[in-house]
């Protein structure tokens, strides 16, 4: 018997480690080695990488919290309260929450962990989720590792890729437990609108579900589209646990700072095992983080960087036989249906060979995703280096759509 026969049978299938191909999004390339070699990465949902982008009163922060010696020591396990109060402000502000910062908020080193501990706290063997199909994979995987069932509830290019509360009410059986939403999507980036969200609200509580809300790209929203927040609807309060993150629209990935937020009755419980769980967030980026949610004018900076790109790119694209996208409703991320051109690992090994990008096959987000791609607008600092690169997609594009007979 192997040792791995000793694990669980979800450990066991995992992909993306040593000896299996890869179709995670995010993994398994050797991403140093490729912007050695000259390859534009559009894979990383990381605002500007691989350049620097850190905001000067940030990079101030940072290093004024290591030089005042402190550093060194963990902060709570469940967080700085000096930054707990700042997001309870922000949550009042921006999310429509009244929480007490010592009660309702758990800071995470970032919001995968955090997304993983707000699932793990609910999620036994055989229990169904409900998940929107296509959407962030560590949603999937969440799953499984925990022995739970995947749902998965499409949402549809005809609908917009809004979620369509009947269908999700069609799955459900006696052994649903838990809806699982990433608002705004990835990588669709659609806002959910405020009579979906109410009525998805009305089938958790109907149902008794509760529900896991990922608000990772919640900052940066376009065209004025309202950003509802499930846990500030009526009756969702109690039975909703959001997990945010700085990385997204505050670009501050490599801080690994997220927080969870949830009611008394859930917190209590994972106040009390996060010390095991989770262990603690870095003390030097929870204090920087501080001062980027005090003054966060920056982020509306990369919101116009990012409304800007997302027409240009569109421009580029404009007219290029075999693809149909869509243009963003939030974010920087493009969800492009490229079926039309081969299966979604045949496109993007073509635009990794003869456009030299890395970009994201569709199939790791879910069956819908299948004969799709997803690239991260949302890269490099230069617009037009970014530019270039979606110049020779399109030409890689054009070049493929040739090869396959369409004009
Ligand atoms: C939808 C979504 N949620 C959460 C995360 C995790 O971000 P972090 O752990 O950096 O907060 C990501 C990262 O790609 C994401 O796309």
């Amino acid at each position: 018997m192997s040792v791995k026969d000793l694990m669980t049978p979800a450990f066991q299938k995992a992909e993306g480690g040593l000896f299996s191909k890869v179709t995670k999004a995010d993994a398994g390339v050797d991403i140093e080695a490729l912007l050695a070699d000259g390859f534009t990465i559009l894979s990383w949902a990381d605002p500007f990488f691989p350049d620097p982008s850190t905001p000067e009163f940030v990079l101030d922060a940072t290093i004024d919290a290591l030089k005042s010696g402190v550093c060194n020591h963990y902060t709570s396990p469940l967080g700085s309260n000096e930054l707990k109060e700042v997001i309870a402000e922000k949550l009042r502000e921006y999310n429509g929450l009244t929480v007490d910062p010592k009660r309702n908020i758990l800071i995470t080193p970032g919001s995968d962990s955090g997304l993983f501990f707000a699932m793990y706290a609910f999620i036994e063997q055989g229990d169904e989720i409900l998940i929107p199909d296509p959407c962030y994979p560590n949603n999937f995987q969440n799953v499984e590792t925990r022995g739970g069932v995947l749902v998965p509830v499409p949402l549809r290019a005809e609908n917009g890729f809004q979620p369509v509360a009947a269908e999700f009410e069609a799955r459900i059986t006696e052994k649903t437990k838990m809806l699982v939403l990433t608002n705004p999507n990835n990588p669709t980036t659609t806002v959910f609108t405020r009579k979906n969200m109410l009525e998805l609200a009305k089938m958790c509580i109907e149902h008794d579900l509760v529900c896991v809300v990922d608000q990772a790209f919640e900052d940066i929203i376009f065209d004025g589209r309202e950003m509802v927040t499930m846990a500030a609807l009526p009756g969702m309060w109690e039975r909703t646990v959001t997990v945010f993150s700085v990385s997204k629209g505050m670009g501050l990935s490599g801080y690994r700072v997220g927080y969870i937020v949830a009611d008394d009755v859930v917190m209590d419980a994972l106040y009390g095992t996060a010390v095991s769980v989770i262990g603690a967030a870095n003390t030097a980026a929870q204090k920087a983080v501080v001062e980027a949610l005090r003054r966060p004018g920056f982020v509306q900076d990369y919101a116009e960087t990012f409304d800007r790109r997302r027409h240009k790119i569109m421009e580029i694209l404009n007219g290029v036989p075999g693809i149909k996208t869509w243009l963003p409703e939030s974010g920087f991320l493009l969800w492009i249906d490229v079926s039309a051109l081969g299966s979604s690992a045949e496109v993007c090994d073509y635009l990794f060979k003869h456009a030299k990008v890395s970009v994201n096959d569709g199939t790791a987000y879910g069956v819908q995703g299948k004969g799709h791609i997803r690239i991260v607008f949302g890269c490099l600092r230069d617009d037009e280096k970014l530019y270039d690169a979606f110049r020779r997609i399109a030409k890689a594009f054009t070049e493929l759509a040739k090869k396959k007979g369409i004009y």
